[in-house]
């Protein structure tokens, strides 16, 4: 993968660049999440509208039943999706280790779907496989994602589970114009994250992600893993933080070097009635806003913004109709790019630190 490093700031902070088969993509960057082949409530459009360059789906619920035939039939997933720029699918290696009847061996994990309880086994060439067919432009190797509050002993094996399968995953062979990320893991120990680092990228992989953090750590845990992990990464690749997170992670895991951020709190706060503005996140069904005639955010022009006040946002979200979380969704998305645009603009003109200090000065004033 060409990766682009156009500038670095004092702070360590990096803005970048990289072209996939499907456009360019800026970084430092967010990647809303499409789970199952659409994000909730939304148009691709008005996703593309808000100014994402790439989409996230997941390997785990795109080959549930028939789901997998239906994307080859529909010619890949940017078609499926409706969605011509970017996209990167997980490895099913998150969503599986959360399910409470898996089993792991050497050989990978076997485990019932939630939905319909078919019992498979995902191995790193079966996810590879999905993720080729899929068809995205960038896939995740699978990986083990461990709890944080595993112990050393467990950690440690599956640092060596993890390797074994990512160089399984690079032996597969993918569409020529699929790029693969590797994943390190190492849970909270500094020593098994500098392993795991060292060994994930001996592998030739086109970038690397961070993987087992956000899994409820918090953010002093998070900041410490990041910290010691960024570092043992190549510097002309991509490096993505997976699973990351609220503004104020994102702005502390790019002070410490990282490009990619993929979350589901945009997205999934919206449709709560959680709305991110730059003076704090509000609660859209507060009383408060009864008769407030103000945009969520005058400083945003997304179309919801342009259009509606918190009052009538408000009526909708009481209304029940779905039109309500579609423009809390179309805002939240746009917060998340119009936050990493500024985070670009502050690396390229290298002043990331006074202005990592003041958007979270004015973020933070209401509480
Ligand atoms: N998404 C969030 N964390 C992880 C992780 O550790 N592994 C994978 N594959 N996906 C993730
Ligand atoms: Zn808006």
């Amino acid at each position: 993968m060409q990766f682009k490093l156009l500038a670095k700031d004092r702070s360590g902070a990096r803005r970048g660049e990289f072209t996939t088969h499907h456009g360019t993509v800026q970084t430092p960057a967010f990647m809303p999440v499409g789970t199952a082949g659409y994000v909730h409530s939304t148009p691709a459009r008005d996703v593309a509208e808000a100014g994402a360059e790439v989409l996230l789906a997941n390997t785990y619920h795109l080959s549930l039943g028939d789901r997998l035939a239906s994307v080859r039939y529909m010619g890949g997933l940017h078609r499926f999706m409706g969605w011509d720029r970017t996209i990167l699918t997980d490895s099913g290696g998150f969503q599986v280790f959360s399910l409470p009847d898996r089993v792991i061996d050497d050989e990978g994990v076997t485990f019932s779907y939630e939905e319909d309880g078919e019992k498979v086994t995902l191995t790193p060439e079966k996810s590879m496989e999905i993720q080729r067919d899929l068809g995205a432009d960038i896939v995740m190797a699978f990986d083990e994602c461990v709890s944080h509050t595993a112990d050393r002993n467990y950690v440690g094996k599956s640092v060596g589970l993890t390797t074994a399968w990512a160089s399984r995953c690079r032996d597969v062979k993918l569409q020529d114009h699929q790029f693969l990320f590797g994943i390190v893991q190492g849970g909270v120990f500094d020593d098994l994250r500098r392993r795991s680092a060292k060994e994930i990228t001996a592998i030739p992989f086109d970038g690397f992600a961070i993987g087992g953090v956000s899994v409820g750590e918090g953010f002093d845990l998070m900041r410490r893993v990041v910290g010691v992990t960024a570092p043992c990464l190549p510097e002309d690749l991509p490096r993505y933080l997976m699973g990351v997170g609220l503004p104020e992670d994102i702005l502390e895991a790019v002070h410490l070097g990282m490009d990619m951020f993929d979350c589901v709190i945009p997205t999934r706060y919206a449709r709560q009635g959680t709305l991110f503005t730059r003076t704090g996140k509000l609660r859209i069904k507060n009383k408060n806003f009864r008769k407030d005639r103000y945009p969520l955010d005058t400083k945003c022009s997304c179309y919801t913004c342009r259009t509606f006040s918190r009052m009538v946002l408000r009526y909708l979200f009481f209304s029940g109709d779905p039109l309500a979380e579609t423009l809390a969704t179309i805002h939240n998305i746009t917060f998340y790019q119009d936050l990493m645009t500024d985070i670009r603009s502050a690396i390229e003109e290298n002043r990331f630190e006074s202005f990592k200090r003041e958007w979270l000065e004015i973020y933070k004033k209401n509480r």
